[in-house]
């Protein structure tokens, strides 16, 4: 399921607890059930899966004011709105906030989208941060040490100090989890609130000269180096 793109591993596990999976008509609730997608017919909740389709890898320079859910109660504009030649159903991997910019990857690829995001697999993220404030040599070890959360202890942070004045201070942060609005909240539980936030970096992937708003797809010797990267293949 998590190869044909229509959820994630986690969450295909789910469903097949639920009852919600049939092969051929019937429920199954056991993990590891082996299918032949090309003749097996599976669908979830009574909707047909069809076999797995083109993998596609996007990296994009996302802009601010663009959510990265598939769809928003508020009506707001959706990342994939601005992947204009793109025909297969891709999805974020992760989420990056309406209000943060920068490197955001997105595919259809479960598998690869799971493994990114799974803090077992350890990918490092880092983001280019504007704070309030001069930020003292005490913020910067509590950002590096661990930052206590609502939800729990932070992991140790890379934090690099590039700029700060009595007014703002620029910093370069690197993490391994990613939380709901995490660097945000680690920034604001040490007294500085963040006004600007990019992410510029995931594993080994940057921007480079990738404009604002413009993507493109992952080149194939990329691809299987996230795959390395995040213990997907060796
Ligand atoms: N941390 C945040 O606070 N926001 C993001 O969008 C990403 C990481």
């Amino acid at each position: 399921m998590a190869r044909s793109g229509v959820t994630s591993r986690r969450k295909a596990e789910e469903l097949i607890k639920k009852g919600l999976v049939r092969v051929n008509g019937t429920i199954i609730t056991e993990m590891g059930v082996k299918v032949n997608p090309l003749e097996d017919e599976i669908d979830v909740a009574g909707k047909k899966i069809l076999p797995e389709e083109k993998k596609v890898y996007v990296l994009l320079n996302k802009p601010l004011g663009v959510v990265t859910t598939m769809n928003d109660p508020q009506g707001r504009k959706i990342v994939t709105d601005l992947l204009k030649d793109i025909k297969e159903r891709i999805y974020p991997i992760g989420r990056l906030d309406y209000n943060t910019e920068g490197l955001l990857l997105l595919t259809n690829d479960g598998e690869l989208a799971y493994h990114l995001t799974h803090p077992r697999f350890e990918i490092n993220k880092t983001y280019f941060a504007k704070v309030n404030g001069y930020v003292t040599e005490l913020a910067l070890k509590e950002l590096r040490q661990g930052v206590m959360l609502a939800d729990g202890l932070t992991k140790l942070a890379f934090v690099k100090l590039l700029k700060r004045t009595a007014k703002e201070s620029s910093l370069e942060i690197t993490i391994q989890e990613g939380r709901n609005r995490q660097v945000r909240r680690m920034c604001e539980k040490v007294g500085h609130a963040v006004s600007y936030l990019k992410r510029i970096r995931l594993g080994f992937l940057e921007l480079e000269d990738l404009q604002v708003g413009q993507y493109r797809c992952l080149k194939d010797f990329e691809v299987k180096k996230l795959k390395i990267d995040c213990k997907l293949t060796k």
